[in-house]
């Protein structure tokens, strides 16, 4: 259970691993377009993340099929690309994307819209990724993560919407996931303290309408079950000394 501490060399891989997926984020950001499959998104990002002599850390985990999860609209979260799921104007579009480099992974999340939307979604997505922000505002050595978790979600409800409690941010290093566990809704107890050297990946899932999601046959796809849209904003942070470090942003 004891959150892993990244030594100057770890944190050193883990920027440059974050850094490549800024990149790569940044790429398919400028792809999104109405007429494009999601299969397309998926394609196009692998190659970039293989590109760089990176692996893309989603593809075979846990069986999933793909390098990239790709959830439109009312998909919360691990979409399957398909070739007959074409984006159209108007739609919202989640792209998930992590990557190993040198052993070190990266993860981080956007969502996107297609073409033009509603100012209803406009106003999702903005809040979606601010909750990030305000969240990380907490994320200090000192606090505890409950700061964080808790900060998300009173920003998220207080906007009126609610954020996914069946899915979590992690602790991210060697692996995808490692220990903490990082709601996005406030804890019974503090959590961990923060400590200089943890490498985490927060990432709030949020729901225009009711929390509760359900899973596709699919057995990956989570959609919200009330059929509202959803957004989705991750980023891998460092805890230093100070502020946090944004690791899958550019600079
Ligand atoms: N960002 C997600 C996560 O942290 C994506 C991984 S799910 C996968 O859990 F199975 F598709 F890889
Ligand atoms: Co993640």
């Amino acid at each position: 259970m004891a959150v892993s501490i990244k030594s100057e060399r770890e944190i050193a891989l883990m920027r440059d691993a974050g850094k490549i997926l800024a990149e790569v984020h940044a790429r398919l950001g400028e792809y999104i377009q109405p007429g494009i499959s999601t299969l397309d998104i998926d394609t196009f990002g692998e190659k970039l993340i293989r590109g760089y002599h990176c692996v893309p850390n989603f593809l075979h985990y846990n069986g999933y099929p793909a390098s990239i999860c790709v959830s439109v609209n009312e998909e919360v979260v691990h979409g399957i690309p398909h070739s007959g799921h074409i984006l159209k104007e108007g739609d919202i579009v989640s792209l998930d994307a992590g990557l190993i480099y040198k052993g070190y992974h990266s993860d981080a999340a956007r969502t996107y819209p297609v073409g033009k939307i509603s100012k209803e979604a406009q106003r999702l997505i903005k809040v979606t990724k601010q909750s990030f922000f305000q969240g990380i505002k907490m994320a200090r050595a000192g606090n505890h993560l409950n700061d964080i978790c808790k900060t998300i979600h009173g920003y998220v409800n207080y906007h009126g919407y609610s954020v996914v409690r069946d899915l979590v941010g992690h602790g991210i290093g060697t692996k995808l996931h490692e220990d903490p566990e990082i709601p996005n809704f406030t804890m019974r107890r503090r959590g961990v303290k923060l400590r200089p050297g943890m490498t985490l990946a927060i990432e709030p899932m949020v729901n225009m309408g009711d929390w509760k999601v359900d899973r596709l046959e699919d057995d990956w796809t989570v959609v919200t079950r009330d059929g509202s849209l959803s957004a989705h904003y991750e980023n891998t942070i460092l805890i230093t000394g100070d502020e946090p470090e944004i690791l899958t942003l550019l600079k």
